[in-house]
């Protein structure tokens, strides 16, 4: 049985243990009363353990002290054990190792328990779960500490290297938790739409202290994005209606304290900014500017730092470069014919060595004149042609995941003898990669490279056609791609 499918219907039993529902109901409510008791402060010190303060999550970071301390006390133990010359000192190192990962433990454990606080059905079983088994490595901890102050050093080592066993389960069951659970994850919608402003609803309709939902269409995403419009003090808010939390609708939400309140777990953000003023939430809601036009109000999302989106403005910002161009700059072909061009020559490239019989000696040769020049081609799209778009074309983080996958494949196809039927297999499968990549730049990022402007692309076509000869020509360039490509075909060769 492989390991995936044994730790696979261990998760599946704690997932569906519904008895664990009874007793992680009456911890939750244990958790919340002193915080409830103490009123505001309560408050405070729960919102510090979730890191709304922070804006992240502080258990990922805290849970670092133990792992670290106590990996590092399983080494000096190891020191002391084998009897060599400092034995005594490493073993008084590990003995503050355990305990200092001890105290990291607790403060882990803290920030842990008040976010499974808010969990539910499935995640709520295995995060319990989570805590027992990091509790039971934490009491390990403990006991070896009593051993070794009782001088019984080997039980003491022993105890210590058990928890770290059992520690390395308590990960395993957080980073499912987190993976494959999403609990802790960013549940916002962070669609870049819309760009420009876009009218959503009569002013007239939206009722100060009503918060009410609109929603705008993202045509990548393929779907309805709610946004919740507010009105306070007679100013208009919007911000994304899916709660960054757990996705909780905040347009079915409430104002307090100059916020907008989650009805599921009581996060409540700042309308300004949409940065969380109580947790559980550590992470900011996608805000949308609000202008008003004839009565009606109209959004437009505003764009995060980093954000891969193309607004208006920066395609009228490329426009305007056109109108400046640089004088001197010399002009050839535009750069998407000059892509093109190269796309049908591997295009025709693939299609004469498909055809060739499996034996033909030529076989061979043809393929790494293909690497060849299907490396040359995503070099010069990579170092020249990307770059150039990016502020016009949203496609190009796409493209460059593409080549990497395109490199891959190609490095698999090497390695296999041009006879064998899985390099058929494989030539298929590049050469239907290729085309599926070439295509959409065809289709979708040379359309919108055109935003640069005709000058701009021709200034472009001719640094591509320059570094396309180049890299043909150059002696250097030549028998640096031969030898890559030759290291590739050898290497981890398949029988
Ligand atoms: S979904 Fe949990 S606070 Fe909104
Ligand atoms: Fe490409
Ligand atoms: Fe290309």
């Amino acid at each position: 049985m492989k390991p995936s499918s044994v730790t696979g219907a261990a998760i599946g039993r704690i997932e569906a243990a519904e008895w664990l529902d009874g007793p992680a109901f009456q911890l939750a409510n244990a958790v919340a009363l002193p915080q409830r008791l103490a009123g505001t402060p309560g408050k405070r010190v729960r919102n510090a353990l979730h890191g709304t303060w922070f804006g992240h999550p502080v258990h990922p970071m805290l849970v670092t002290l133990p792992i670290g301390t106590w990996t590092l006390a399983l080494g000096l133990d190891a020191l002391e054990a084998l009897g060599t010359e400092h034995g005594r000192a490493y073993g008084r190192a590990a003995d503050i190792a355990v305990q200092a990962g001890a105290a990291g433990a607790v403060a882990a454990a803290a920030t842990g328990l008040v976010d499974w606080q808010q969990t539910h059905g499935r995640p709520r079983r295995v995060g319990l779960a989570h805590a027992l088994v990091n509790s039971a490595a934490l009491g390990l901890q403990l006991t070896s500490t009593a051993l070794r102050r009782r001088g019984r050093r080997r039980e003491g080592r022993l105890a210590s290297a058990t928890a770290w066993g059992v520690m390395f389960v308590g990960a395993y069951l957080g980073g499912h938790l987190v993976y494959r659970l999403r609990q802790g994850v960013d549940q916002a919608d962070r669609s870049v739409e819309p760009r420009g402003f876009e009218p959503v609803l009569p002013a007239a309709d939206l009722k100060e202290g009503q918060p009410r939902k609109v929603e705008v269409w993202d045509e990548v995403e393929r779907a309805h994005i709610p946004v919740a419009l507010v009105r306070q003090h007679g100013r208009i808010f919007a911000m994304g209606a899916r709660c960054s939390h757990m996705g909780g609708p905040l347009d079915e939400g409430w104002l307090l304290r100059g916020g907008l309140v989650c009805p599921w777990h009581g996060s409540r953000y700042d309308l300004e900014t949409g940065q969380p003023l109580d947790g559980p939430s550590t992470c900011p809601q996608p805000i949308y500017d609000v202008r008003l036009r004839s009565g009606v109000i109209e959004i437009r999302r505003r764009q995060e730092p980093g954000a891969e989106a193309v607004t208006p403005e920066d395609i009228e910002h490329a426009a305007e470069m056109e109108q400046a161009p640089r004088a001197d700059a010399p002009l050839g072909r535009k750069a998407d014919e000059v892509l093109f061009e190269h796309h049908e020559l591997l295009r025709r490239m693939f299609r004469r060595i498909e055809n060739m019989s499996p034996d033909d000696p030529q076989r061979r040769d043809l393929m790494r004149t293909l690497a060849s020049e299907l490396e040359i081609h995503e070099h010069i799209e990579d170092e020249i042609f990307y770059p150039a778009v990016r502020p016009v074309s949203e496609d190009v983080s796409v493209a460059y995941a593409e080549h990497q996958q395109l490199a891959d494949l190609l490095a698999a196809t090497l390695k296999l003898p041009t006879s064998s039927p899985a390099f058929e297999e494989h030539l298929r499968a590049l050469h239907k990669a290729v085309d599926h990549h070439a295509s959409s730049e065809e289709h979708s990022m040379f359309i919108e490279a055109q935003r640069l402007g005709d000058r701009r692309l021709r200034e472009l076509g001719h640094e591509l056609e320059t570094m396309l000869e180049e890299q043909r020509t150059s002696r250097f360039q030549r028998a640096f791609r031969e030898l890559k490509i030759a290291l590739l075909a050898e290497t981890g060769r398949e029988a």
